[in-house]
């Protein structure tokens, strides 16, 4: 792991996102004004076990990654920034590709709930379930819930294993989950989003455009993000296809970000007809 002083983001962006870009006093007031350890453990399960690579590695300059409350504080102050032309537009093109009605919506990773409240605003009849390793993103997530009036259950949880049955699950979304997780992880959790889903339910994930990603590697060099060259040089669709999906499509969203779309196929029976009987008096008319 290269020393986080070394990288370019530590050097040139973190300074810049300190003192220009992060209105500082904002984020102060909001730090001082809650009890983030005993808001963070009324959501924390004691039980999860961290992935090794969730707990090894910083994310953006912060050590410790998502586990560290500075995430929590900054995210959606810095995620502004890296969602061009405009963070709620790229988000709405998630949603701009779901075509069930859904009665019950997963959101894996969904940290400080910016997508997973977007769900509840469009779908406000559904159950709409985040759920996320950080403790500290889901009180963020918590917070912004509340203070838009939308029931969203938050659940301290690994998308890898998610607590609910098999078939259970109408839509499941992630966004700018899979930039941040290795392949195997990657692999783990679509195999659970599609054992999750109901035979023809939904999955749709925004992330950065792997195609573009793989024509500009300075940019994944910028950015403390321990997996996204892996995630760029490899293929969504394909991942989703190894995993069980099927009508799988991605569509870039302004260039720089991608939705992929695909359904779980709709179980069949293998239906035994009858071989018919023909009368012995029946004769052709
Ligand atoms: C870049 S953030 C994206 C957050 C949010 N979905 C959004 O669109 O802004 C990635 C999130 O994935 C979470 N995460 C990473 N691996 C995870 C896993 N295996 N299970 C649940 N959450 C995970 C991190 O804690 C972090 O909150």
């Amino acid at each position: 792991m290269t020393d986080s002083k070394e990288t370019l983001f530590e050097k040139y962006l973190s300074p810049l996102f300190q003192h220009v870009l992060l209105d500082q006093n904002a984020l102060m007031a909001y730090y001082r004004g809650k009890d983030w350890e005993a808001e963070s453990d009324r959501l924390r399960n004691p039980t999860i076990q961290y992935p090794d690579y969730y707990e090894s590695q910083n994310f953006h300059g912060i050590k410790g990654g998502y586990l560290n409350l500075q995430a929590a504080l900054t995210y959606d102050a810095v995620t502004q920034y890296f969602l061009p032309p405009n963070e709620a537009w790229v988000r709405q093109d998630l949603l701009r590709h779901i075509r069930c009605q859904p009665r019950r919506i997963v959101d894996l990773g969904c940290g400080t709930g910016s997508t997973t409240l977007l769900l509840k605003q469009a779908f406000p009849d559904a159950e709409v379930i985040g759920i996320d390793l950080s403790p500290y993103m889901l009180v963020a997530a918590a917070d912004k819930a509340q203070a838009a009036q939308l029931d969203i259950r938050w659940i301290h949880g690994n998308a890898e294993q998610v607590p609910f049955p098999d078939n259970s699950v109408d839509l499941v979304t992630a966004s700018l989950l899979f930039h941040e997780t290795p392949l195997a992880a990657t692999q783990a959790i679509l195999k659970e989003a599609l054992r999750l889903l109901c035979s023809g339910g939904e999955m749709l994930v925004l992330d950065g455009s792997q195609s573009t990603l793989r024509n500009t590697l300075w940019l994944t060099q910028i950015f403390e993000e321990p997996y996204i060259q892996d995630y760029a040089a490899g293929s969504l669709d394909a991942w989703m296809g190894a995993a069980g999906f099927g009508d799988i499509r991605t569509e870039p969203v302004w260039m720089l970000h991608q939705v992929t779309r695909g359904l779980k196929p709709l179980s069949y029976q293998r239906i035994q007809f009858e071989t018919p009987t023909i009368a012995a008096e029946w004769v052709p008319g």
